[in-house]
């Protein structure tokens, strides 16, 4: 009896891992849409199965921390490209597009870059720009050049870049993104500014002054770090909306839904319908075209180290099953 049971089980754990996702198909074959996820190239390397679901289901990856200014030059002038070639040989051996993050950032920022004074900082940023979209020019789709420079008022963040460079710091960073690597899409990007509030307003003065000044700005990427806590951000469609008509792209980068735990059925579905609700307004508008989300497995996220309490926010679980926010997106 015993082994019949067991016989059983491991039939139903292999059957598990061997049956697709969705009857469908994966995910990136429902939409045509850009459809990506933050990869950690440590999992990469280490774990088969997050590899197989991020290969089976994504059409393009953002590297979660591995061409941040501290990772790749923590100290001044010794480079370590290791972690970022990685995922982009990975991105080519499996056919998919990489999303570049970030250039410039006031966090994960190497230490030796605070100290500078104005005119030095400037040249060593300008540099950092043409050294790293320099090196992988040609073969980043869309790099998330500037992030996080709004506080959530709409006033600009007191970084060092504002403080010592000054509002032009970002269109310089653009012009200076441009020049190393004239294909790539070029995108500001920033959290809570899903819906209409004042942080997005903010973006959206911004975006139109520079596109107004002729500076190669393309796309705003909208993060979509999402708290089942604070509601569903109103007017979302309508935001992307007037970033499209600026004749902007528009990206949804980091999408996540973070759930007070423990995680219940409802609670599932609460995120399964914040899921769908970013899905729908991104598939509303012709110019939002990536569909992004940070990490894909509960098994690794950056959630439970910031948000104590909260967690379980991504489309599969911590045995990369996919959740009820996967069959929201994929029936
Ligand atoms: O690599 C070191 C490791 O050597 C050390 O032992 C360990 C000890 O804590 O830390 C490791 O570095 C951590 C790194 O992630 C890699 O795991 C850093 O402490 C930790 O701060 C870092 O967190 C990242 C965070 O950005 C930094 O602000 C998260 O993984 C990453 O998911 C998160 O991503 C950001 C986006 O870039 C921008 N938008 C928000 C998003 C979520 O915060």
């Amino acid at each position: 009896m015993r082994t019949r049971l067991a016989a059983g089980i491991a039939v139903l754990v292999v059957l598990s891992q061997t049956v697709p996702a969705s009857a469908a198909g994966p995910l990136k074959s429902v939409t045509n849409r850009y459809v990506g996820s933050a990869v950690a190239v440590q999992h990469l390397n280490a774990e088969a199965d997050y590899k197989s679901v991020l290969t089976r289901e994504f059409d393009s990856v953002t590297p979660e921390n591995e061409m941040k200014w501290g990772v790749v030059e923590a100290v001044r002038g010794q480079y370590d490209w290791s972690g970022a070639d990685a995922i982009v040989a990975y991105a080519k051996k499996t056919g998919k597009s990489v999303r570049g993050h970030t250039l410039v950032w006031h966090s994960q920022l190497p230490d030796w870059v605070g100290g500078l004074e104005a005119a030095e900082l400037r040249a060593v940023v300008k540099d950092h720009i043409r050294t790293e979209a320099g090196r992988y020019r040609g073969k980043i789709r869309a790099w998330d050049v500037v992030n996080e420079a709004f506080n959530e008022d709409g006033t600009r963040r007191q970084t060092v870049f504002q403080e010592k460079l000054g509002d032009r710091y970002i269109a310089d960073a653009f012009r200076w993104a441009h020049a190393a690597d004239p294909k790539a899409k070029l995108y500001i990007n920033d959290y809570n500014i899903e819906g209409l509030n004042p942080k997005s307003d903010a973006t959206f003065e911004l975006v139109k002054s520079l596109k107004r000044q002729g500076v190669p700005i393309h796309g705003v990427g909208i993060q979509g770090h999402l708290s089942l806590m604070y509601g569903f951000p109103s007017g979302m469609k309508e935001n992307i909306a007037r970033f499209a008509a600026l004749g902007l792209d528009v990206a949804i980068t980091e999408a996540d839904v973070r759930i007070p735990l423990p995680v219940t059925p409802e609670k599932l579905d609460a995120q399964a319908s914040y899921f769908g609700q970013v899905w729908d307004a991104c598939h509303a508008v012709r110019r939002c075209v990536e569909f992004t989300t940070w990490g894909f497995t509960d098994r690794h996220s950056w959630v439970p180290d910031v948000f104590p309490g909260e967690g379980a926010a991504c489309l599969f679980d911590e045995n990369l099953r996919p959740k009820p926010a996967y069959a929201r997106l994929n029936p």
